[in-house]
């Protein structure tokens, strides 16, 4: 009797597929088991533990103090809700530019400890012995190139990147270097969307757009932005699919009123 059984998980052999038959692919972060249920039932091919986290669960201004732990801690909720989609765990800050023997046993330990599928890092040529050396240990391995948050400090800001004819040809010689070395996805955030369209057509593995316009292989969006619930937050490239913050102040403003007036709990509401 075999011991493989039929699976419905996304793999990174399919993402590939995709790109090459040209069947866009779909990212949302995900922190949370309930939520990320959800996101996985209404079909998302991959979930990504961002960092993000960071901001959005933690309340932080910058990606940079997340720590590991943290992260697998996330992590596990958001494998346990994936039934479908591939996984992908960003490495904080911190966790693999010290050293290629830190990178990969930091990896090692997301991946181990969370369940997840693969780990996602951010930069290009200089952190391209720590990829190789993950790739080399049979981590899949996603790329980011950029806007990558957690260079905040030397960018000195969230701006567009790669708008000069300087940087955009170090962000496509490092998208070259990623996909030689095995990346099985590379994200590009907050770039001129004729760029992101170029690296696209010169790599062979898929591209993940956030900012970066419609010739992409596929799409990411952080969930709490994409759904209203981060209100805050208006980039120009944020679409946002519904309106659920104010859908929940106006929830928790009708329960605190009815709680005030006598009216929740009511009879039928109650043993
Ligand atoms: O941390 C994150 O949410 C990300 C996405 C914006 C791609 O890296």
């Amino acid at each position: 009797m075999s011991v493989h059984t039929q699976s419905t998980r996304m793999t990174t052999t399919r993402l590939r597929q995709m790109k090459q038959e040209g069947e866009k692919i779909t990212m949302l972060t995900s922190y949370d088991y309930t939520l990320a249920s959800l996101v996985d039932a209404a079909g998302v091919d991959t979930l990504l533990v961002g960092d993000s986290a960071s901001n959005i669960v933690c309340g932080n201004q910058y990606t940079l103090p997340i720590t590991v732990d943290e992260m697998i801690f996330l992590s596990k909720g958001v494998v346990r809700a994936a039934k479908h989609a591939l996984v992908i765990v960003d490495m904080p800050f911190g966790s693999y530019q010290v050293s290629e023997e830190e990178a990969v046993r930091n990896a090692i330990r997301i991946l181990k400890e969370s369940g997840a599928d693969a780990v996602k890092l951010e930069g290009g040529e200089e952190i391209l012995p720590a990829i190789r050396h993950m790739i080399q240990a049979g981590i899949p391995v996603c790329g980011h190139l950029g806007l990558t948050p957690q260079s905040v400090n030397q960018f000195g800001g969230f701006g567009l990147r790669a708008k000069e004819d300087k940087e955009a040809a170090k962000l496509m010689h490092d998208a070259k270097l990623l996909d030689e070395a095995g990346c099985f996805l590379i994200v590009l955030e907050k770039i001129p969307a004729r760029l992101a369209t170029e690296v696209s057509k010169a790599v062979s593995c898929p591209t993940i757009g956030i900012g970066a316009g419609a010739g992409c292989d596929g799409q990411v969006l952080v969930l709490h932005d994409m759904l209203g619930l981060n209100q805050g937050f208006k980039p120009k490239f944020l679409r946002r699919f519904a309106e659920l913050g104010s859908a929940v102040t106006q929830a928790v403003e009708t329960y605190v009123s009815s709680v005030r007036e006598g009216t929740f709990p009511s009879a039928d509401e109650s043993y």
